[in-house]
Protein backbone atom coordinates (compact mmCIF):
# COMPACT_ATOMS: atom_id res chain seq x y z
CA UNK A 1 0.00 0.00 0.00
CA UNK A 2 1.34 3.63 -0.74
CA UNK A 3 2.23 6.07 2.03
CA UNK A 4 -0.55 7.67 3.16
CA UNK A 5 -3.18 6.02 1.09
CA UNK A 6 -6.60 6.16 1.93
CA UNK A 7 -7.66 2.61 0.34
CA UNK A 8 -5.80 -0.67 1.32
CA UNK A 9 -5.57 -3.22 -2.00
CA UNK A 10 -8.60 -4.54 -3.67
CA UNK A 11 -10.49 -2.63 -0.67
CA UNK A 12 -13.20 -1.59 -2.91
CA UNK A 13 -15.99 -2.98 -5.30
CA UNK A 14 -18.20 -1.41 -8.48
CA UNK A 15 -21.14 -1.88 -5.76
CA UNK A 16 -19.39 0.45 -3.89
CA UNK A 17 -18.86 3.03 -6.74
CA UNK A 18 -22.22 2.53 -7.98
CA UNK A 19 -24.15 2.55 -4.05
CA UNK A 20 -22.18 6.05 -3.58
CA UNK A 21 -20.29 4.68 -0.75
CA UNK A 22 -16.87 6.65 -2.38
CA UNK A 23 -16.50 9.91 -2.48
CA UNK A 24 -17.23 11.42 -6.77
CA UNK A 25 -14.03 12.16 -6.77
CA UNK A 26 -12.25 8.59 -6.76
CA UNK A 27 -14.83 7.35 -9.55
CA UNK A 28 -13.20 10.23 -11.59
CA UNK A 29 -9.82 9.43 -11.33
CA UNK A 30 -10.49 5.95 -11.69
CA UNK A 31 -12.49 6.29 -14.58
CA UNK A 32 -9.78 8.58 -16.50
CA UNK A 33 -6.64 5.79 -14.95
CA UNK A 34 -8.84 2.97 -16.37
CA UNK A 35 -9.66 4.83 -19.66
CA UNK A 36 -6.05 5.22 -20.09
CA UNK A 37 -5.16 1.91 -19.75
CA UNK A 38 -7.65 0.20 -21.61
CA UNK A 39 -6.50 2.72 -24.58
CA UNK A 40 -3.19 1.17 -24.23
CA UNK A 41 -4.10 -2.00 -24.70
CA UNK A 42 -6.12 -1.44 -27.72
CA UNK A 43 -3.26 0.74 -29.50
CA UNK A 44 -0.30 -2.28 -28.08
CA UNK A 45 -3.08 -4.88 -30.12
CA UNK A 46 -3.11 -2.52 -33.05
CA UNK A 47 0.46 -2.44 -33.18
CA UNK A 48 0.81 -6.15 -32.85
CA UNK A 49 -1.77 -6.67 -35.69
CA UNK A 50 1.01 -4.36 -38.13
CA UNK A 51 3.56 -5.78 -37.12
CA UNK A 52 2.29 -9.79 -37.51
CA UNK A 53 1.03 -8.79 -41.03
CA UNK A 54 4.72 -6.85 -42.04
CA UNK A 55 6.89 -10.01 -40.40
CA UNK A 56 8.54 -12.35 -43.01
CA UNK A 57 9.79 -15.10 -40.20
CA UNK A 58 6.86 -17.37 -39.45
CA UNK A 59 7.37 -18.48 -35.83
CA UNK A 60 7.53 -14.70 -35.28
CA UNK A 61 4.76 -13.86 -37.10
CA UNK A 62 2.68 -16.85 -35.32
CA UNK A 63 3.98 -15.45 -31.75
CA UNK A 64 3.00 -11.59 -32.76
CA UNK A 65 -0.32 -13.17 -33.19
CA UNK A 66 -0.92 -14.74 -30.42
CA UNK A 67 0.37 -11.41 -28.81
CA UNK A 68 -2.18 -9.81 -30.80
CA UNK A 69 -5.03 -12.15 -28.95
CA UNK A 70 -3.89 -11.52 -25.80
CA UNK A 71 -3.80 -7.66 -26.27
CA UNK A 72 -7.22 -7.57 -27.44
CA UNK A 73 -8.16 -9.87 -24.18
CA UNK A 74 -6.69 -7.38 -22.26
CA UNK A 75 -8.14 -4.58 -23.85
CA UNK A 76 -11.97 -6.13 -23.79
CA UNK A 77 -11.26 -6.71 -19.73
CA UNK A 78 -10.11 -2.91 -19.11
CA UNK A 79 -13.01 -1.90 -21.39
CA UNK A 80 -15.50 -4.11 -19.59
CA UNK A 81 -14.59 -2.39 -16.16
CA UNK A 82 -15.41 0.78 -17.63
CA UNK A 83 -18.76 -0.56 -18.78
CA UNK A 84 -19.29 -1.62 -15.57
CA UNK A 85 -19.09 1.95 -14.51
CA UNK A 86 -21.30 3.24 -17.33
CA UNK A 87 -18.59 4.02 -19.42
CA UNK A 88 -18.92 3.10 -23.12
CA UNK A 89 -15.68 1.98 -24.90
CA UNK A 90 -16.75 4.97 -27.42
CA UNK A 91 -17.14 7.59 -24.08
CA UNK A 92 -13.74 6.26 -22.63
CA UNK A 93 -11.82 6.52 -26.26
CA UNK A 94 -13.33 9.96 -26.17
CA UNK A 95 -12.27 10.90 -23.19
CA UNK A 96 -8.57 9.83 -23.93
CA UNK A 97 -8.48 12.07 -27.06
CA UNK A 98 -5.94 14.55 -25.40
CA UNK A 99 -3.71 11.76 -24.06
CA UNK A 100 -3.78 9.70 -27.50
CA UNK A 101 -1.27 12.72 -28.94
CA UNK A 102 0.18 13.41 -25.67
CA UNK A 103 4.49 12.51 -25.27
CA UNK A 104 3.27 9.35 -22.68
CA UNK A 105 1.43 8.05 -25.86
CA UNK A 106 3.96 8.49 -28.71
CA UNK A 107 5.66 4.81 -28.48
CA UNK A 108 1.71 3.23 -28.32
CA UNK A 109 0.66 5.70 -31.18
CA UNK A 110 3.73 4.60 -33.20
CA UNK A 111 3.35 1.00 -32.47
CA UNK A 112 -0.14 0.86 -33.91
CA UNK A 113 0.41 3.34 -36.59
CA UNK A 114 3.79 2.87 -38.37
CA UNK A 115 5.70 0.25 -36.82
CA UNK A 116 6.34 -2.40 -39.03
CA UNK A 117 8.59 -5.92 -39.27
CA UNK A 118 10.87 -7.51 -36.60
CA UNK A 119 12.26 -4.41 -35.62
CA UNK A 120 9.55 -2.75 -35.24
CA UNK A 121 7.97 -5.54 -33.55
CA UNK A 122 11.19 -5.60 -31.24
CA UNK A 123 10.56 -1.82 -30.59
CA UNK A 124 7.02 -2.38 -29.52
CA UNK A 125 7.65 -4.67 -27.43
CA UNK A 126 9.94 -3.02 -25.64
CA UNK A 127 8.18 0.68 -25.44
CA UNK A 128 4.85 -1.14 -24.25
CA UNK A 129 5.20 -4.70 -23.01
CA UNK A 130 7.97 -4.26 -20.71
CA UNK A 131 7.14 -0.71 -19.38
CA UNK A 132 3.27 -2.31 -19.57
CA UNK A 133 4.75 -5.31 -17.19
CA UNK A 134 6.09 -2.98 -14.61
CA UNK A 135 3.35 -0.40 -14.91
CA UNK A 136 0.80 -3.13 -13.68
CA UNK A 137 3.20 -6.20 -11.88
CA UNK A 138 3.63 -3.06 -9.77
CA UNK A 139 0.93 -0.51 -9.85
CA UNK A 140 -2.26 -2.10 -10.71
CA UNK A 141 -2.07 -5.87 -9.12
CA UNK A 142 -2.43 -3.73 -5.85
CA UNK A 143 -4.72 -1.18 -6.78
CA UNK A 144 -7.52 -0.35 -4.48
CA UNK A 145 -9.95 -1.25 -6.70
CA UNK A 146 -10.46 -4.55 -6.94
CA UNK A 147 -11.74 -5.45 -9.93
CA UNK A 148 -8.94 -3.56 -11.58
CA UNK A 149 -6.56 -5.93 -9.34
CA UNK A 150 -7.95 -9.04 -10.48
CA UNK A 151 -7.34 -8.12 -13.96
CA UNK A 152 -4.14 -6.83 -13.81
CA UNK A 153 -3.20 -10.32 -12.16
CA UNK A 154 -4.91 -11.52 -15.28
CA UNK A 155 -2.84 -9.63 -17.47
CA UNK A 156 0.31 -10.31 -15.99
CA UNK A 157 0.39 -13.84 -16.67
CA UNK A 158 -0.15 -13.04 -20.43
CA UNK A 159 2.87 -9.76 -20.23
CA UNK A 160 5.31 -12.76 -18.52
CA UNK A 161 5.29 -14.77 -21.72
CA UNK A 162 5.58 -11.07 -23.66
CA UNK A 163 8.33 -10.28 -21.87
CA UNK A 164 10.50 -13.36 -22.35
CA UNK A 165 9.86 -13.22 -26.34
CA UNK A 166 10.89 -9.67 -26.00
CA UNK A 167 14.50 -10.83 -24.47
CA UNK A 168 14.79 -13.55 -26.98
CA UNK A 169 14.01 -11.14 -30.02
CA UNK A 170 16.22 -9.07 -28.97
CA UNK A 171 19.20 -10.98 -29.09
CA UNK A 172 18.06 -12.43 -32.44
CA UNK A 173 17.74 -8.86 -33.89
CA UNK A 174 21.35 -8.11 -33.09
CA UNK A 175 22.43 -11.47 -34.68
CA UNK A 176 20.83 -10.66 -37.47
CA UNK A 177 20.73 -7.28 -38.02
CA UNK A 178 23.60 -6.13 -36.07
CA UNK A 179 23.77 -3.79 -33.49
CA UNK A 180 24.39 -0.48 -35.07
CA UNK A 181 20.77 -1.21 -36.80
CA UNK A 182 19.53 -2.11 -33.36
CA UNK A 183 21.05 0.63 -31.56
CA UNK A 184 19.24 3.12 -34.17
CA UNK A 185 15.98 2.04 -33.43
CA UNK A 186 16.21 2.46 -29.68
CA UNK A 187 17.34 5.94 -29.78
CA UNK A 188 14.51 6.53 -31.57
CA UNK A 189 12.29 4.48 -29.43
CA UNK A 190 13.93 4.90 -25.99
CA UNK A 191 12.72 8.43 -25.19
CA UNK A 192 8.66 7.27 -26.36
CA UNK A 193 8.97 3.71 -23.88
CA UNK A 194 9.76 6.30 -20.80
CA UNK A 195 7.63 8.96 -21.41
CA UNK A 196 5.03 6.09 -21.53
CA UNK A 197 5.43 6.22 -18.14
CA UNK A 198 3.66 10.13 -17.86
CA UNK A 199 5.29 13.18 -16.40
CA UNK A 200 6.25 12.65 -12.57
CA UNK A 201 4.49 14.26 -9.47
CA UNK A 202 1.40 15.17 -11.47
CA UNK A 203 -1.79 15.68 -9.52
CA UNK A 204 -3.51 13.37 -11.37
CA UNK A 205 -0.93 11.14 -10.23
CA UNK A 206 -1.10 12.63 -6.84
CA UNK A 207 -4.76 11.44 -6.71
CA UNK A 208 -4.39 7.87 -8.06
CA UNK A 209 -1.81 7.44 -5.51
CA UNK A 210 -3.72 8.78 -2.27
CA UNK A 211 -6.68 7.05 -3.27
CA UNK A 212 -4.48 3.41 -3.31
CA UNK A 213 -4.88 3.37 -7.37
CA UNK A 214 -1.31 3.68 -7.72
CA UNK A 215 1.88 2.50 -5.68
CA UNK A 216 4.55 4.20 -7.03
CA UNK A 217 4.98 7.93 -9.09
CA UNK A 218 5.66 7.62 -12.81
CA UNK A 219 9.63 8.22 -12.19
CA UNK A 220 10.29 5.58 -10.13
CA UNK A 221 8.79 3.17 -12.46
CA UNK A 222 10.47 4.38 -15.39
CA UNK A 223 13.79 4.50 -13.06
CA UNK A 224 13.10 0.87 -12.86
CA UNK A 225 12.76 -0.02 -16.21
CA UNK A 226 15.54 1.98 -17.01
CA UNK A 227 18.01 -0.33 -15.43
CA UNK A 228 15.70 -3.91 -16.67
CA UNK A 229 16.65 -2.41 -19.99
CA UNK A 230 20.14 -1.36 -19.47
CA UNK A 231 20.83 -4.62 -18.39
CA UNK A 232 19.09 -6.64 -21.06
CA UNK A 233 21.19 -4.36 -23.43
CA UNK A 234 24.27 -5.29 -22.05
CA UNK A 235 23.69 -8.93 -21.90
CA UNK A 236 23.67 -8.57 -25.57
CA UNK A 237 26.47 -6.13 -26.25
CA UNK A 238 24.71 -3.02 -27.24
CA UNK A 239 24.81 0.52 -24.75
CA UNK A 240 21.78 1.82 -23.10
CA UNK A 241 21.12 5.46 -25.03
CA UNK A 242 21.65 8.74 -22.42
CA UNK A 243 18.38 10.52 -21.81
CA UNK A 244 18.43 13.78 -20.44
CA UNK A 245 16.72 13.53 -16.89
CA UNK A 246 12.68 15.71 -17.48
CA UNK A 247 10.01 15.20 -18.64
CA UNK A 248 9.29 14.68 -21.39
CA UNK A 249 12.63 12.60 -22.23
CA UNK A 250 14.76 12.88 -25.36
CA UNK A 251 18.09 11.52 -26.24
CA UNK A 252 21.40 13.41 -25.80
FE1 LIG B 1 -1.30 -6.02 -22.63
FE1 LIG C 1 1.83 -7.23 -23.90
Amino acid sequence: MAAGAQFGPRQIEAADLLGGRVEPHYIRVLRRLLGAHALAEKLTAEGYRRAAATVADPEIRRIAEKNLAEEKRHAALIYGLLAELGVSEEAADRGSIVLRRAPSFEAARCFAEQAEGELGLLMGNISLDMTGLIMIGVNYRDSSYAPHAFAAEAILEDEAGHDEFGSGALRAAVERMGAEAVGAALREWLPRAVNFFGPPGSGFTFDCLRYGLKQKDNDELAGLFLSVLERRLNQVGLEMPRLNNTYPHTIV
